[in-house]
């Protein structure tokens, strides 16, 4: 079987398309809304130290499973945990990771969507000028729009995953990061002449008042911008040639993805806090990528005309890029578990996400069931109050429950296994021969961290969470 595995096409390959997973709506939608909702400052450092001590070691434990198996997430585990006590355990991280791939892909895809009619509104904007978006809550709210947009993009990641890995992945990464990266940088400079960026500097470096459920939050978010906890580092290592460097190419795909989410921070606060108008306008933070960008393009901005509709191909890119990793778990699943063939294998698995999408998209205004979705009917009182609280932070919304659920709890708790199950149970020659040519002082490090310092620092935020009740 490995003779036929795919491999990344060049050494920069597995960089490039890991770094594409990691690059997303993550660190442009996301981040951007979720720091803002969480006061700023404390909770941005939080985020930064989940990174470093969590989400890397938990990234490089993932490719260390993914490359030494040279096999995708369930098989991996399969494999590795032969002789290992426990063996169901390890089977079902692998497919509770597979479900929570599927989730995440399943909600990620309506934002994705959203690329896509702001890059035709910013066409409209370029040709006709500038002026009033429609409304954020009635674009939200047109069902047939949001499943639309979504299949676009659905379909779009299923052809590109069907072309197989040094075929279609790893060309798009290669091209549109760099792009990205330059439209970012020309959109940061631009912040940094505007008259809010003084109070965005001090809103994201000082220190605010951060409770539990934030911290939970920020720690689930370093499992999601990295795209860890579920094994898609795992599937995406286990097509990386062994003379790279792991320690390396995750150091470097974190520094990269950390720097462009403070920079979308940075570039989108500084817009806000310039133009109180447009802080208004945005109603809730979700769409704050969507709404606060055009405004800098279109009124501050010589070439701006030009670059606004660019800058949401890019995003769509990005996203794709990410979507893409998304969908090849589930498709590699099924091609080494039950043998489809590659294709057939990706119209199934896009197919069974999409209806979670199409849940989703409905989810946010069009239909009032799945907008006023709660878990457990809304319960307040009794234990099932309590685990609305603690679980779903009381959201509301078919969208906002799967995304609260997958990302703050399903990436850590994959990621406590992921990081035991190399710390403990992998075996320690295959463990140091991953990792040859790093000084024997940061092998040992990580090992240390992998054992000690990631799961007791997930396990800490959990208890946390409990004892605060969810506040
Ligand atoms: N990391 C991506 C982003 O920031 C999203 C993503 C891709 C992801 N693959 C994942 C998230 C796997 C969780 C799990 O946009």
């Amino acid at each position: 079987m490995n003779q036929e595995r795919d491999h990344w096409g060049s050494s920069l390959g597995f960089v490039l398309a890991a770094a594409g997973s990691a690059i997303g709506l993550g660190n442009l939608w996301k981040f951007p809304y979720i720091a803002w909702e969480n006061g700023g400052g404390s909770f941005v450092l939080v985020y930064l130290l989940c990174i470093a001590l969590v989400g890397l070691p938990v990234m490089m434990a993932e490719i260390i499973i993914g490359r030494s198996s040279e096999l995708s997430t369930v098989p991996a585990f399969e494999k590795l945990s032969q002789g290992v006590k426990a063996r169901g355990l390890w089977r079902l991280v692998g497919w509770g990771g597979v479900a929570t791939g599927a989730v995440v892909l399943g909600y990620y895809t309506v934002i994705a969507g959203w690329s896509i009619s702001s890059f035709v509104q910013c066409l409209k904007w370029s040709t006709q000028g500038y002026g009033d978006p429609t409304p954020f809550g009635e674009f939200l709210g047109n069902g047939s729009l949001q499943v639309g947009l979504a299949a676009l993009f659905s379909i779009t990641t299923a052809l590109i995953v069907m072309r197989g890995i040094s075929g279609g992945i790893e060309k798009a990464a290669r091209f549109l990061m760099p792009v990205l990266l330059l439209i970012l940088s020309i959109l940061l400079i631009n912040a940094f002449t505007l008259e809010g960026i003084g109070k965005t500097l001090n809103f994201l470096f000082s220190f605010s008042e951060i409770g539990w459920a934030a911290v939970l939050e920020a720690l689930g978010h370093a499992f999601f911008t990295l795209s860890v906890g579920m094994g898609a580092m795992i599937t995406y290592g286990s097509y990386m040639p062994k003379g790279e460097n792991i320690a390396k190419a995750a150091l470097a795909i974190g520094f990269l993805d950390t720097f462009i989410a403070i920079m979308a921070c940075i570039i989108m606060y500084a817009i806000l806090f310039t133009w109180p108008e447009v802080q208004e306008s945005m109603q809730s933070p979700v769409g704050m990528l969507f709404i606060t960008i055009p405004q800098l393009f279109y009124t501050e901005m010589a070439f701006g005309r030009i670059l606004a509709p660019v800058f949401f191909i890019l995003v769509g890119f990005a996203a794709l890029s990410s979507t893409i990793s998304m969908l090849e778990v589930l498709v590699s699943l099924l091609v080494d578990k039950i043998k489809l063939n590659r294709k057939t294998a990706t119209v199934g698995a896009a197919s069974g996400v999409f209806v979670i999408t199409a849940l989703c998209a409905l989810s946010n205004g069009a239909s009032t069931f799945l907008t006023n979705f709660n878990p457990f009917g809304g319960a307040t009182e009794g234990p099932l109050g309590y685990l609305n609280r603690v679980l779903f932070q009381n959201k509301t919304g078919f969208f906002n429950v799967l995304d609260h659920f997958a990302s703050n709890w399903c990436l850590p708790i994959g990621g406590f296994f992921i990081t035991t199950f190399v710390g403990y149970l992998l075996d320690r020659k295959l463990f140091d021969a991953e990792l040859a040519g790093n000084p024997g002082i940061a092998i040992k490090g990580l090992r240390f961290i992998l054992r000690y310092v990631a799961p007791l620092l997930i396990a800490i935020v959990i208890w946390g969470v409990n004892r605060g009740s969810g506040h």
